[in-house]
């Protein structure tokens, strides 16, 4: 194999993107022929270089495993927490590779997560510049109105910055409270939650039925399938940019 920098090493094997691999090299994590790396730049050569994230020598994986899971609430989206709180990747049992999940679903946000072993698919749907759609469905607290909802269109103010354009819809009722559908395009830190507080409906519940071209449909909460190569390239193709 060719040298490479560490970080597109350990997305080949299927550690993490490329991105998240540089924090985990940046937080002291990996060590390359024993001495403990921290900074990304650095090329290495497999086999001839021995790398370890957390004390595991890393290999590249040869078969590429791709799930959608119907994450239930009380599951972090990661590997494994410190804290010991349930991680969604145990509910992924029979497959012999380190998944990893695309994105985050809050610990209590429901619904379709995607798990795969791809570092670099990982990579493609994950870039901001991607823009792939993922919709959500929310209770919310009182009832949206089209000002909302223009609000939505033209895009939300938050602490990090005006979210993208983003779709708001009023899809049923819950007595004094709404069933909303949210699209969006990003993927920033709790954004669903942040555009429906700033519009002053806060979230009861919250629900992703979809991801680009992917549907939950009637997967069961906690249960698990492989994505087929047709899905995997819908989303490739979905995640497609320039
Ligand atoms: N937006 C949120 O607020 N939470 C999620 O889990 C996903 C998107």
């Amino acid at each position: 194999m060719e040298e490479m920098r560490l970080q597109k090493f350990m997305a080949i094997c299927g550690i993490a993107s490329r991105r998240e691999s540089e924090k985990i090299i940046a937080s002291g994590r990996v060590e390359v022929n024993g001495q403990i790396v921290t900074e990304p730049g650095i090329k290495v050569t497999y086999p001839k270089d021995s790398v370890k994230v957390d004390d595991v020598v890393i290999k590249p994986e040869k078969e590429k495993h791709y799930i959608m899971l119907n994450k239930p609430e009380g599951f972090l989206s990661s590997v494994k927490d410190d804290r010991g709180r349930e991680c969604v990747v145990s509910l992924v049992e029979g497959i012999n590779a380190r998944l990893y999940p695309v994105g985050r679903l809050d610990y209590d946000t429901t619904g379709l997560l995607i798990l795969t072993n791809d570092g670099d698919f990982m990579q493609s749907v994950t870039h901001p510049s991607s823009e792939i759609w993922k919709t959500y469905r929310a209770v919310v607290r009182g009832v949206p109105d089209e000002s909302d909802v223009k609000h939505f269109a033209q895009g939300i103010l938050l602490d990090d910055g005006k979210t993208l354009p983003a779709v708001l819809d009023v899809v049923g009722y819950k007595g004094e409270n709404a069933i909303v559908e949210v699209s969006i395009r990003e993927g920033r830190n709790r954004q669903v939650r942040r555009m429906l507080d700033r519009v002053g409906h806060g979230v009861k519940s919250l629900h992703r039925i979809s991801y680009g071209t992917l549907n939950l449909d009637d997967l069961k909460p906690g249960k698990w399938r492989r994505l087929t190569p047709e899905e995997v390239a819908g989303l490739l193709e979905a995640a497609k940019n320039d």
